[in-house]
């Protein structure tokens, strides 16, 4: 505990000096290969040079503006996720932080519905879902002991089990239906492409929003720009954070609709600042190279492939893995193993998340290198082998 920090967070002993590609160093210099990426947002690694170039360059010029100027780098950036994404038909709002983007969604989703004249509208979220941790975005997260404490809520939210129970639970106040198309935090579940294209069509024909939070999903996680764009789905609505500026803090709500909010009905004062929007390009560019290089499909490649091995080499620890692109998981048969199996691949030099109550998760950088790949792995085995 920090004298000077509010207790929220459990962080691990080790504390690190810098970092260089997938690898961080601690004080020692002992080298630890980074299966995390800061929880999906350092997708770059550490230390990229173009984007520290791009950084420092910006920041010479200004590092922020006030939107009450124009700020090109945004418009820039709203264009490569309009165009990358293949949703040309979108306009996007600035913040800075995933919960953010969807507090824009959830203001954006009331001012439709006010609009169409609905009164007490609904949103459907499911119930294992995270949405993220403001007073709305807990709302959403269907996730009852998150939000225990917490009361009152908005309470416009109404949880589904699964994608069929979305069904059952639309009304005729329901305005949209918000939803993880992997679920990250609730077990790295992946959902089946039928279902969900039959959703998003069910939901045209109600005439419901399908807002899709691709906040972990999105920038080429799943090998795709976007998960929408690997489901091969229509949303209405799409969040974006994490990866987006490969680091700095960023969160992007974009939509299909026009004119709902009008001058003055959102803002923020960091949102879309020139430093992260131009970090965000430069993000996009980079990836968006190697991606036609298929250099992001081969790291999926051979990253899944070392996952498939430890799964088959330790069928007694673990019971499926799960995901797609490098968003990925393995269920542990006993939940209790998770906290430390955790500490000891940190002993072991290398980073894991967990995700829900007994899934080890992996959100690698999308250039992590095959020696960081293998090196990892075999830490990993090592602390397989040395777990009780
Ligand atoms: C799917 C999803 N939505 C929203 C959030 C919240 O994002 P942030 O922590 O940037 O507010 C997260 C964070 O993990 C997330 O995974």
């Amino acid at each position: 505990m920090n004298k000077y920090l509010l207790d929220v967070y459990n962080p691990f002993t080790v504390e690190f000096l810098y970092g260089k590609g997938s690898t961080l160093f601690d004080k020692k210099r002992k080298d630890y290969i980074d299966f995390t990426s800061g929880i999906g947002v350092n997708c770059l690694g550490h230390g990229n040079k173009k984007l520290v170039e791009t950084i420092s360059k910006q920041a010479k010029k200004f590092i922020h503006l006030s939107n009450i100027y124009p700020i090109k780098t945004q418009k820039e950036c709203a264009k490569k996720v309009a165009v990358l994404s293949g949703y040309k038909n979108m306009q996007g709002f600035f913040c800075n932080s995933g919960a953010e983007a969807n507090e824009a969604a959830i203001k954006f989703i009331r001012k439709y519905a006010k609009n169409k004249g609905i009164k007490k509208h609904n949103i459907i979220t499911l119930e294992n879902s995270f949405h993220g941790r403001t007073l709305a975005t807990l709302n959403a997260t269907g996730q009852k002991d998150k939000q225990l404490g917490f009361e009152p809520f908005p309470n416009e939210f109404i949880y589904a089990k699964d994608l069929e129970d979305i069904k059952n639970k639309i009304n005729k106040n329901s305005v949209a239906v918000m939803l993880e198309l992997i679920q990250g935090e609730g077990g790295i579940k992946a959902f089946d492409k039928k279902e969900l294209q039959n959703l998003n069509n069910y939901l045209k024909e109600k005439d419901v929003l399908f807002v899709v939070d691709e906040i972990q999903t999105g920038i080429y996680r799943t090998g795709e720009f976007l998960a929408s764009n690997f489901f091969e789905l229509k949303p209405d609505i799409i969040t974006m954070a994490k990866g987006l500026a490969g680091g700095l803090p960023i969160g992007l709500m974009m939509t299909n609709k026009k004119n709902i909010f009008k001058k003055g009905d959102h803002g923020s004062t960091f949102g879309g600042n020139p430093l992260c929007t131009k970090t965000a390009v430069e993000v996009l560019n980079i990836l968006e190279e190697k991606y036609k290089a298929k250099k992001i499909q081969n790291t999926i490649g051979l990253f899944q492939k070392e996952l498939e091995n430890i799964l088959k080499k330790n069928k007694k620890l673990f019971s499926s893995k799960s995901g797609i692109g490098l968003m990925l998981g393995l269920k542990l048969k006993e939940e209790k193993k998770l906290q430390s199996l955790l500490e000891i691949c940190l002993k072991n030099q290398v980073l894991v998340l967990k995700s829900g109550k007994d899934i080890v998760r992996f959100l690698p950088a999308l250039n992590i290198s095959k020696e960081e790949i293998k090196l990892g792995f075999k830490r990993f085995q090592k602390s397989l082998d040395e777990l009780k």
